[in-house]
């Protein structure tokens, strides 16, 4: 058998429906989209076409919706973008300890120029108190940015109570939703959010192409300046086979959302529950059922996540510790979340995906006691 994908929210392969739709813009129309003449039209015609469906899957309007390289670029467009848009010397932005890098090292890049940063903390399920928001808020505060469900833990954050908090002291809120996306319900609306991120390659688009939604009326700044593309937000020649991948890909989610919600629930279930009776003493991070269907991240008592991960080459999932020169450290997230270092790092984040089946969750998770077995069976 070959090893088990478990780590569906660092990246998912592209679906075998989006790579033919996107096969004949590499191989036969390369028309640039803003080209007079036919060659020109078949692009334009299908980056009309890519915008149209992932605003069907965000139920916003496509001229709403600015494509780009992805999640990072989509972030860090939504948080400089309103910052620069509001000429404020003291602009004031609210963000949470666990976002994603691609939020926090923007904060603190617009922190070093001089603009105003607060990080909210989460209690030990990973959740943001929606009063500590509303505290946060100063007169200068010119954006609220929450991520929808955390990538490490799958933690879902309640954003349309939040949204309400923004609409009544008039400030702009952008979510950073790469991680729910497909995985489940992300309607701008009943989220309440002026700006939501997303990117292709985590619900089997391609790689180098994602979006921000920008509410009708909302004035950003761009960051990359040139001819009028994206409705002068976003310049350069369009990426025309990432835009109908990722069009292509909004469609499926449309089409098996519902589907992919009860399988991965219930493949998780099952994989935590085997782990749970197979070994003693793990733990489950994060909130028990708001959270991402697909995202489960489990503690080992006495056992370090990356000697397991080594010794389980079959199973390809990641540890919530982040490795630098050798040294492992706490994940931030885990640690926003007071859990203790030994328990932290014991954490292993197991992410399932639309390909994931019951074979492959009895045999991982065999795999996995096994091992566990013989390292506590060792040490003990
Ligand atoms: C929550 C979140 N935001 C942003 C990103 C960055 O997306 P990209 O790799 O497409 O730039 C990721 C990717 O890991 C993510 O999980």
């Amino acid at each position: 058998m070959t090893p088990v994908y478990m780590d569906y929210n660092a990246t998912t392969p592209v679906a075998s429906e989006v790579a033919s739709e996107m096969l004949p813009y590499i191989t036969e129309y390369f028309g640039n989209p803003s080209s007079g003449h036919i060659y020109g039209a078949k692009t334009k015609d299908a980056v009309i076409r890519g915008r149209q469906q992932v605003a069907d899957l965000l139920g916003c309007l496509p001229k709403e919706i600015v494509f780009t390289s992805g999640g990072s670029e989509a972030d860090n467009l939504a948080l400089k973008g309103i910052v620069y848009a509001n000429k404020n010397p003291n602009g004031h932005i609210i963000t949470s300890q666990i976002e994603h890098p691609a939020i926090l090292n923007t904060c603190k890049s617009l922190e070093q120029q001089g603009y105003q940063v607060t990080y909210l903390p989460v209690d030990h399920t990973g959740t943001i108190n929606p009063e500590d928001v509303r505290k946060a808020v100063t007169k200068d505060t010119v954006l609220i940015t929450i991520m929808h469900a955390n990538n490490e833990v799958g933690t879902i954050q309640s954003l349309s109570q939040i949204g309400e908090i923004a609409r009544e002291q008039n400030i702009c809120f952008h979510t950073d939703a790469a991680q729910s996306v497909g995985k489940i319900p992300t309607r701008v609306d009943e989220l309440k959010v002026d700006l939501l991120t997303l990117a292709g390659h985590k619900f089997y688009g391609p790689k180098g192409i994602g979006a921000l939604y920008v509410r009708s009326g909302i004035n950003i700044e761009p960051l990359i300046c040139g001819a009028s593309q994206e409705g002068g937000l976003r310049a350069g020649t369009e990426n025309v086979a990432g835009i109908v991948g990722l069009g292509k890909a909004c469609q499926l989610a449309v089409q098996e959302m519902e589907q992919r919600v009860t399988e991965m629930t219930e493949l998780g279930r099952l994989f935590y529950q085997l782990l749970a009776k197979g070994i003693p003493g793990v733990v489950l991070n994060g909130h028990p059922e708001n959270k991402l269907p697909n995202t489960w991240n489990i503690s080992f008592q006495g056992i370090n996540a990356a000697e397991l991960l080594a010794v389980v080459p079959e199973v390809a999932a990641s540890t919530g510790s982040a490795c630098h020169h050798g040294s492992q450290t706490l994940s931030p997230v885990l640690a926003a979340m007071g859990i203790e270092k030994e328990r932290g790092m014991s954490s292993i984040r197991f992410s399932l995906g639309c390909e994931t089946n019951r074979e492959q969750v009895l045999h991982a998770a065999e795999i996995i006691i096994a091992r566990v077995k013989n390292i506590l069976g060792k040490e003990g």
